[in-house]
């Protein structure tokens, strides 16, 4: 059967979705794994012994806690401004050590999902009550915009678990174009960077043998199926990582293991796969300094420090306006 052309869309989900599984080779976009079972599955992603990456960047900040508390703090106190608020395990190492040491400083985590940012408060409260904290709600280039002149004070932009790496280069250097928009010329940025390692290491990260990461994957279509109408066979499709050592790119694919029709409702779309055919989901890019700087210099940003764990697996780097 032919597919008529849509061009009207509810949602940019359903634009994404639609010209995503119409394109040849077929791709989705890893942004939309993130719903309530996707946040969960990626939580259990980042305790699982395979997935370094927590982990790295735990140490990096519990080791290094006392200088980069310095780095950051000025004389007036600070704002810390984190993208993304995630379960703040990795960012309430750091809040402890800046509240138990009287270091004067409000924390503002930004998120899309206000139900993020109620647990995160919440959690906060029984914790680190004595945290001065504002939630931000909303899309990290809107909240950035606000917050560009939001106040006198020095602001710390923090950007933990390598969240860059899952965007292309291009991508990348607006991202920090946007931050650099937002900083005064005091205001720094700490930004995390998976780096580049032995190629086995990275594919057992996101191959695990649980089969979490398979899981998360395939939620994309699990959310396909149930706010668009969907009917894809998950057991038809398999998880499936490559990376490239030359480019220092990991890759996710989900593979249909047959040649089969989906059929997706809302869109009024018929997708044929054929056997073995791919459709391309995450890209988590993994650096170096060359890299990191060569990005840094696109946005008019400069690296002024950098932490490392005793592996040598992840960095996070400083960064400054030029
Ligand atoms: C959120 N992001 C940095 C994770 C990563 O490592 O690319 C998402 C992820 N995908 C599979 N495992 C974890």
């Amino acid at each position: 059967m032919k597919n008529n052309i849509k061009t009207r869309f509810a949602s940019a989900f359903e634009e994404d979705v639609y010209n995503g599984l119409t394109s040849c080779p077929k791709h989705l976009s890893s942004k939309y794994f993130y719903d309530k079972k996707g946040d969960k599955l990626f939580k259990d992603i980042m305790d699982l012994p395979e997935y370094y990456l927590t982990n790295c960047e735990y140490n990096i900040l519990k080791d290094n806690i006392q200088e980069i508390a310095d780095v950051f703090w000025g004389t007036n106190g600070f704002d810390l401004i984190e993208l993304g608020a995630g379960d703040g395990k990795k960012t309430k190492l750091l809040l402890r050590y800046l509240s138990e040491n009287r270091i004067d400083f409000d924390y503002l985590p930004v998120d899309i999902s206000q139900n993020a940012l109620d647990e995160l408060q919440e959690s906060l409260k029984k914790e680190l009550p004595t945290v001065s904290v504002k939630l931000q709600q909303g899309t990290y280039f809107d909240t950035l915009a606000r917050l560009s002149d939001y106040n006198s004070r020095k602001k710390v932009i923090l950007v933990l678990g390598s969240n860059i790496g899952n965007l292309l280069h291009k991508d990348a250097i607006d991202f920090l174009i946007q931050i650099h928009e937002a900083m005064s010329p005091d205001d720094m940025l700490f930004m995390g960077f998976d780096q580049k390692k032995d190629p086995q290491i990275i594919l057992d990260a996101y191959n695990d043998s649980t089969g979490v990461t398979a899981a998360f994957n395939k939620n994309l279509l699990e959310r396909i199926n149930t706010e668009l109408g969907g009917n894809f066979n998950l057991d038809s499709f398999g998880h499936w990582e490559t990376y490239n050592p030359e480019t220092g790119t990991a890759k996710s694919f989900l593979i249909s293991s047959q040649k089969q029709t989906v059929t997706i409702k809302d869109l009024e779309l018929k997708v044929e796969f054929e056997a073995w055919e791919s459709i391309h989901t995450e890209i988590s890019q993994k650096y170096d300094d060359m890299i990191v700087e060569w990005l840094a210099n696109q946005a008019d940003l400069k690296v002024t420090d950098s932490f490392t764990d005793e592996k040598d697996y992840y960095k996070n780097y400083i960064f400054r306006k030029k």
